[in-house]
């Protein structure tokens, strides 16, 4: 139990890593907020986690700082504190964005890489994205992240919570692989992580993120047998991750068992990328 007591928000709750973060998590004792986008799957978390009652859910665009601050007022109001703060919510692709082509390209790039050939299909992605898709994908991976850590961090301080902010990065922020607005968007978490967490770090606040590798959720589902071969080619244990092995990852930066991490990244990638 080792969140017993504690209040703790998860973005992007209802479907992947998020729903694994929340039902981890309320095993281990917290009262969780389950916030999601889409109503039907943050209720459909709840109701797989609400054992004792006292979890809730929540539905909110992240990219919306208003309809943000509208739950933390909701948290505040219920529970009077947070604990604990996963920036879950991402997306890889948005309207706009020249996804298809990229995706189509990336798709012939490793036919013949698993042929053993040497690629001659340029990605050229840049050439395709539109502003609204590339600022998609931002206002959610990124501002999203920011209006969640302000309300967080407003919450935490007035009510002297020691508390513990977790963002969700990507291996793609570590090493430029994928789509050129996904990948920056999960490099600048990783700043802006190091910066809050020398920020709030004199409050007890602790900050740190994640880098997850290809993980086995609807955002990898749907990817060619081609391409998944080249992808586990390049990480040592052989596999995609599980949801369930990033939420212990999360659940160990939420907890007490890592009191002494703050502004850290952690690569749960099977070895893909290590830093
Ligand atoms: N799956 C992977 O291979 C992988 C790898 C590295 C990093 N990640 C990151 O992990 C996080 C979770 O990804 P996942 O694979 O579980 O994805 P997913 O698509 O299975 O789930 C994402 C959840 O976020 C919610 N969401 C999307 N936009 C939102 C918004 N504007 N406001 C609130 N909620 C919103 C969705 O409704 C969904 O419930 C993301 O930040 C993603 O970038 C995923």
């Amino acid at each position: 139990m080792r969140l017993q007591g504690k209040v703790a928000l998860v973005t992007g709750a209802g479907l992947g890593m998020g729903r694994s973060m929340a039902e981890m998590f309320a095993r281990e004792g917290a009262a969780v907020v389950a916030m999601d986008v889409t109503a039907r799957d943050a209720d459909d978390t709840l109701a797989l986690i609400n054992a004792r009652g006292d979890c809730m859910s929540a539905v909110a665009d992240v990219s919306d700082s208003r309809q943000v601050a509208a739950v933390y007022a909701a948290v505040e109001a219920r529970y009077g504190r947070l604990d604990v703060l996963v920036n879950n919510a991402g997306i890889g692709s948005a309207p706009n964005d020249g996804y298809d082509k990229f995706y189509e390209r990336m798709g012939l790039m490793n036919e013949q890489l698993a042929r053993g050939e040497t690629p001659t299909v340029h990605l050229d992605h840049i050439i395709d994205m539109q502003d609204d898709g590339w600022q998609r994908v931002i206002d959610i991976n990124l501002n999203g992240l920011f209006y969640n850590c302000r309300e967080a961090a407003r919450l935490m301080i007035r009510t002297g919570a020691k508390g513990s902010i977790v963002n969700i990065s990507s291996t793609s922020g570590l090493n430029g692989t994928g789509a050129v607005h996904y990948c920056a968007s999960k490099a600048a978490v990783l700043g802006f992580t190091k910066c809050l967490a020398r920020e709030l770090g004199g409050r007890g606040i602790r900050v740190n993120a994640i880098c997850p590798g290809p993980t086995n959720t609807r955002m990898m589902a749907g990817i060619s047998p081609d391409y998944a071969k080249v992808m586990i080619q390049s990480i040592p244990l052989g596999r995609i991750g599980e949801p369930d092995e990033v939420a212990a990852t999360a659940l160990f930066l939420a907890s007490e068992d890592a009191s002494f991490f703050t502004g850290q990244t952690l690569a749960a990638n099977g070895g893909m990328h290590m830093i």
